[in-house]
């Protein structure tokens, strides 16, 4: 259990940013379980400059609204002091606005550096900023001196050693709290085997916390493998994206739980919040992995509403009751407001 105040980054587990996966009821389950700190999907700062804060009354979440109504970021006290908002930028000057923008609402800041996808790198964000130092340097640097809770960043390795080293000491040098590490090269994918010797360099080198990240696959499958994983990267911390997102109970100490016990709390938040239906259902769809096909699995695809997707998992019940709730709540605002 960490103390409350300035989020720390040493010795936690992470559940790692992933697009999509990282909405609210994610984040959730991932604290529920036993995560230190979960980090958002990598919002994008464009998108994210246009949005407004708008407290919502009604399910008690602060949400980040688009132009359009879209809900592009919600959060909630629970996850406060814990929750780290990631994003995408190549723009120190934008970067700092989202980052102000959220810096209330949230733990800490984190900046996306290792995405190979192109729809980040197209834009200079992603990986393609391990190739601009200069850049890291001044956005990292005017984050730090521009916000008043921890800034951290997430990277990849870069093809040398000293490479990686030079890169991840001029980081340190910007004064951000923590250096998430992918040990991939950015071009490779995520089943090609770690760099461990690059990730226990990058932690020899640095005096803040280094957290290890890319296990999943082959090394991390159970919560023990955790602190294995940490151990043989040499690394303060270990963050986790497909093991946390195949079954987020890897992060309880107390041993894992049933595919469908984490389904149904994962949907529990999702209604309690009124995630969109989609994403719920996207999900549960990369929960349910080979299980896709079985008859659980045909029916959750099938489904096109939270109600449907509620029934699916038996929970018609709790989704009848929390609407119920969420009514009752709007009524009464309703009511108190007029005048
Ligand atoms: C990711 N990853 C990722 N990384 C990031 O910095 N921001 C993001 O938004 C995403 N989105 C994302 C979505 C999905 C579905 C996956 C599987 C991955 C990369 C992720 O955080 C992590 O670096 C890699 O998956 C390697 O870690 P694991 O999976 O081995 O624990």
């Amino acid at each position: 259990m960490m103390a409350a105040g300035r989020l720390s980054f040493g010795n936690i587990t992470a559940l790692a940013p992933m697009v999509r996966i990282g909405t609210l009821p994610m984040r959730l389950l991932a604290l529920d379980y036993g995560a230190d700190v979960v980090y958002c999907e990598e919002l994008i700062d464009i998108k994210m400059a246009k949005c407004h804060r708008v407290v919502n009354e009604v399910l008690q979440t602060v949400d980040f609204v688009a132009p359009d109504e879209r809900v592009m970021f919600r959060t909630c006290e629970r996850e406060k002091d814990r929750v780290v908002f990631q994003m995408g930028t190549a723009d120190p000057d934008r970067a700092l606005i989202v980052a102000r923008l959220v810096e209330h609402d949230v733990a800490a800041i984190d900046v996306n550096m290792g995405c190979p996808k192109e729809y980040s790198t197209k834009g200079g964000m992603g990986a393609a900023l391990l190739s601009d130092p200069d850049k890291i340097e001044a956005i990292l640097k005017k984050l730090v001196t521009g916000v008043s809770i921890p800034v951290t960043c997430k990277i990849r390795i870069l093809p040398s050693l000293e490479e990686t080293v030079r890169l991840v000491q001029r980081i340190e040098k910007t004064g951000v709290a923590a250096v998430a590490v992918h040990g991939r090269l950015k071009e490779e994918r995520p089943r090609h085997p770690l760099h461990l010797h690059h990730m226990q360099a990058v932690a020899r080198a640095l005096s803040i916390p280094v957290i290890a990240n890319g296990g999943s696959l082959d090394l991390v499958k159970t919560n023990m493998d955790i602190e294995d994983f940490r151990k043989a990267t040499g690394a303060s911390s270990v963050m986790l994206a497909r093991a946390a997102m195949w079954n987020a109970s890897v992060f309880r100490d107390q041993g894992p739980l049933p595919l469908e016990t984490v389904m149904e709390d994962y949907l529990k938040h999702a209604i309690r919040y009124n995630n969109h239906a989609f994403n719920t259902k996207y999900c549960l769809c990369q929960m349910l992995r080979e299980k896709v096909e079985s008859p659980l699995g045909k029916q959750v695809q099938a489904a096109q509403s939270s109600a449907e997707l509620s029934e699916a998992l038996g929970l018609q019940e709790f989704y009848q009751q929390t609407q119920d709730q969420l009514q009752a709540k709007r009524d009464a605002l309703q009511t108190s407001s007029q005048p």
